[in-house]
């Protein structure tokens, strides 16, 4: 069965976790895109070569989660020539056998539109930072600054910007608990796999 389930949205709005949950929920394999993009970022020197030349080794390092991280991931990701040489090895995952989640911030409108369930997850930046303050400490101000930064650059990029597809379910996970979040879109799945 080829079966893909694509979730977009902004940093630290509960992407990752869903993504896992849905992923063993229905047994289906899942696939972080913001790694390769951090993987990139971190590697150095002229990041389109460390794209086309990325290998899953690139992808154990333990830095990869942090916000330094996080910020040259979305400076690399800017760069047309960066997101071009990424398509491929998304687009085969997200259509091989068996079932895929893709979580990223193009995955709905650029890497699969066909789809079959696409969803964005999204909260406020104050919500989004908050959790990413819990997650890494330091001062939460500078937290809520790095987190609008990271949105404007991800949403005013003028390659594969980050927004909702227009037949995407939108799921707001400011007022939620992650459970609640995860059922949103576990029920969404079941119901398409249903052919509801
Ligand atoms: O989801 P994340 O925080 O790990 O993503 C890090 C950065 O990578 C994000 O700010 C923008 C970029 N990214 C992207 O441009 N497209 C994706 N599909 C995933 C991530």
């Amino acid at each position: 069965m080829i079966f893909t389930v694509a979730i977009d949205g902004p940093a630290a709005a509960g992407k990752g976790t869903i993504s896992r949950a849905v992923a063993g929920r229905f047994g289906f394999r899942h696939l972080d895109t913001g790694l390769l993009y951090r993987a990139v970022g971190v590697k150095g020197g002229d990041p389109a070569r460390a794209a086309r030349d990325l290998t899953p080794k690139d992808l154990d390092r333990d830095d990869l989660r942090t916000l330094e991280a996080g910020r040259a991931a979305s400076q690399v990701a800017v760069l047309p020539e960066v997101r071009a040489a990424l398509v491929a090895f998304q687009r085969r995952f997200a259509r091989s056998e068996g079932g895929a989640v893709l979580d990223g911030r193009d995955i709905g409108t650029v890497i699969c539109p066909e789809a079959e369930v696409k969803l964005y997850v999204t909260a406020s930046p104050e919500v989004r930072a908050h959790r990413r303050w819990l997650e890494v400490g330091g001062d939460e101000a500078r937290v809520l600054a790095e987190v609008k930064e990271r949105d404007a650059r991800d949403m005013g990029r003028a390659d594969a910007p980050l927004r909702p597809a227009e037949d995407a379910v939108l799921i707001d996970t400011s007022a939620m608990g992650i459970d609640e979040a995860v059922a949103a879109a576990i029920a969404v799945v079941a119901a398409r796999l249903a052919g509801t």
